[in-house]
């Protein structure tokens, strides 16, 4: 099972990733993860991607490409995948449908977490990310046990560096010129669903396990 999340950035496409990954035991492939643990580690391609990430702005599709291929070439993506922020753009979804048509492959479901862009910056103020793990947290919506620290592996949790205010709405604007036109081009292959982003996080799991078990 191949699977795209499509949705603005704060929808909750990592959080239902992840939740699909456990269920359907594929690997969770998120592009804006590798940036993240390539910043972490101090590589040149983090070093790279950082320039564009802390403005906001796309990392270049050429840099990205190469990566996303590279990963789902892996051998735990045999079964399939659920990738969580690629593609971003039509050149991106292009060269993704190209290489997987090539070994006969294609994109079963693009599954969309619609969710209105007024939503969206007071989710992003209340993330909280764990720099250890990648667990992510809502100060209201799904806190952590002990506030400020992660549940999962005890480390310190924190805001991410693109989210604050002024970037949020620099990335929607991004989102909506750059991204949004994805759902045109996946609607016209037939594979796109569209859930309702703003229900409870369970909610809108429930409405993506139906449609990926119809
Ligand atoms: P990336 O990490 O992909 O960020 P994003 O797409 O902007 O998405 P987010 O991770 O911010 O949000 P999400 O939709 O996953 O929401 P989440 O589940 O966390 O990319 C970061 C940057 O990397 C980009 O800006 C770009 O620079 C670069 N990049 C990455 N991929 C690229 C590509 N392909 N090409 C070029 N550049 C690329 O949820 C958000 C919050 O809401 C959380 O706190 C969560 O707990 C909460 N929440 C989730 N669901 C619910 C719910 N149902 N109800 C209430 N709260 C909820």
């Amino acid at each position: 099972m191949k699977i795209i999340m499509l949705g603005a950035p704060g929808a909750g496409k990592g959080t239902q990733a992840k939740m699909i990954a456990d269920k359907y035991k594929v690997p969770h492939i998120s592009t804006g993860d590798i940036f993240r643990a390539n910043i972490k580690d101090g590589t040149e391609l983090g070093m790279e991607a950082k320039k564009y990430m802390d403005q906001g702005l796309l990392v270049p599709d050429e840099l990205t490409v190469r990566i996303l291929l590279d990963r789902v070439g892996a051998d735990d993506c045999k079964n399939g995948y659920v990738l969580d922020g690629f593609p971003r753009t039509i050149p991106q979804a292009e060269v993704l449908d190209k290489a997987l048509a090539d070994r006969g492959e294609q994109i079963d479901f693009a599954i969309d977490v619609d969710v209105p862009d007024e939503n969206i910056v007071r989710r992003m103020s209340g993330r909280r990310a764990c720099p250890a793990c990648g667990a992510t947290y809502h100060t209201e919506h799904i806190p952590p046990k002990t506030e400020g620290i992660c549940d999962r592996c005890g480390k310190e949790l924190v805001l991410r560096e693109d989210d604050k205010p002024e970037t949020v709405s620099k990335r929607l604007k991004v989102y909506h010129e750059q991204t949004q036109p994805l759902i045109d081009f996946y609607s016209a292959k037939g594979v796109l669903r569209t859930v309702d982003g703003t229900q409870p996080m369970e909610k809108v799991f429930d409405s993506i396990a139906e449609i990926l078990e119809a």
